[in-house]
């Protein structure tokens, strides 16, 4: 069930490198890609700094809502070029919270870090996601911002084709 949210977070671009803001950051660990999700956050982080990231955070007054990285990462056999969705997660004490638009915290975050993106590239790059086969919220989340599901390995591919308006 859902719980609307009176405000809107504000978004900075952040240098995760010791970042008090991350620190224990969690998005509830009831899940393994939940605890996944957790242990990247840590690894940005502890200082994991993959090339051209953007760490996007999202913070209400003295909390931590959502973070966002999209970083490099070449996409074998479709774009060398392409950039990754590294992580997104919706801090636990906020999961299920919508804004006074309607829109999911993950939505929100989703669409501007891809619209930060197109700031910064001046045209949408290919922008690919590997997503949990149990992870049905996060394939609802990416399948709603044009990405589509590739294929299947160890997890599921999407991807979001270059050019795409945000
Ligand atoms: C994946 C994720 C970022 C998606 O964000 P999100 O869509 O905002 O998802 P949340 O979990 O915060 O909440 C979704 C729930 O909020 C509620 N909700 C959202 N908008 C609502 C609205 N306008 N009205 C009523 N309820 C609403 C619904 O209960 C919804 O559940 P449903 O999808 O089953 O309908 C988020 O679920 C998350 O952080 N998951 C853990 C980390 C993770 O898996 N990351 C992705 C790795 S690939």
């Amino acid at each position: 069930m859902g719980r609307p949210l009176s405000l809107v977070p504000s978004v900075r671009f952040d240098d995760p490198l010791n970042d008090p803001a991350l620190a224990g950051f969690t998005t509830g660990g009831a899940s393994a890609y939940e605890r996944e999700v957790d242990e990247i956050v840590k690894a940005f982080y502890d200082g994991h700094q993959p090339d051209q990231l953007q760490f996007l955070i999202a913070e209400a007054p003295g909390a931590t809502v959502c973070v966002c990285a999209i970083h490099e990462r070449p996409l074998q056999g479709v774009d060398p070029g392409a950039m990754y969705v590294g992580v997104i997660g919706v801090a636990a004490a906020f999961r299920g919270c919508y804004l006074p638009t309607g829109e999911s915290l993950g939505d929100f975050m989703l669409t501007r870090s891809l619209a930060e993106l197109f700031a910064r590239w001046t045209v949408m790059p290919t922008v690919w996601a590997l997503i949990d086969i149990a992870n049905t919220r996060s394939q609802a989340l990416f399948s709603r911002h044009a990405f589509a599901h590739l294929r299947t390995d160890k997890y599921q591919l999407w991807v979001r084709p270059a050019g795409l308006a945000v």
